[in-house]
């Protein structure tokens, strides 16, 4: 048993040592698809990448302003994507006009 003690310890020290410690940064993998370009791009890239690829949007049907209502608080209410009140508006705007019925 008192062989353990110094290597509990010294787990103890290398966990605690990783959850005080380093930022860690991830590469996320390269974006193949380019959103059209027009006023609220930049926050509907940024919001919609996060957890899949910007294909969910440009292989959708093209929906109305209500339809994307409904996907953009599906993403935040369901599996709780951070998008700020201000970009919310935004982003969906930018879906409806750029994305609409085809
Ligand atoms: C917090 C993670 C997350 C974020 C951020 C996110 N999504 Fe999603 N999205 C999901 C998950 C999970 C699914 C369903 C699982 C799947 O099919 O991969 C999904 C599916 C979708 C779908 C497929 C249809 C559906 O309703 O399931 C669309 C369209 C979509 N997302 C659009 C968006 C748009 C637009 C944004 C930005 C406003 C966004 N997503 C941001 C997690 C996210």
């Amino acid at each position: 048993m008192r062989r353990f003690v110094p290597a509990l310890a010294l787990m103890l020290v290398a966990t605690t040592a990783a959850v005080a410690g380093e930022t860690v940064s991830i590469t996320l993998p390269p974006e193949s698809i380019a959103l059209k370009a027009g006023p609220g791009m930049d926050q509907a890239q940024t919001a919609c990448r996060m957890c899949h690829s910007l294909d969910y949007i440009t292989t959708q049907p093209g929906g109305g302003a209500a339809q994307w209502q409904g996907v953009v608080t599906k993403m935040m209410k369901v599996y709780g994507a951070p998008i700020t009140e201000p970009d919310v508006k935004l982003i969906e705007e930018y879906l409806a006009t750029h994305y609409g019925p085809r």
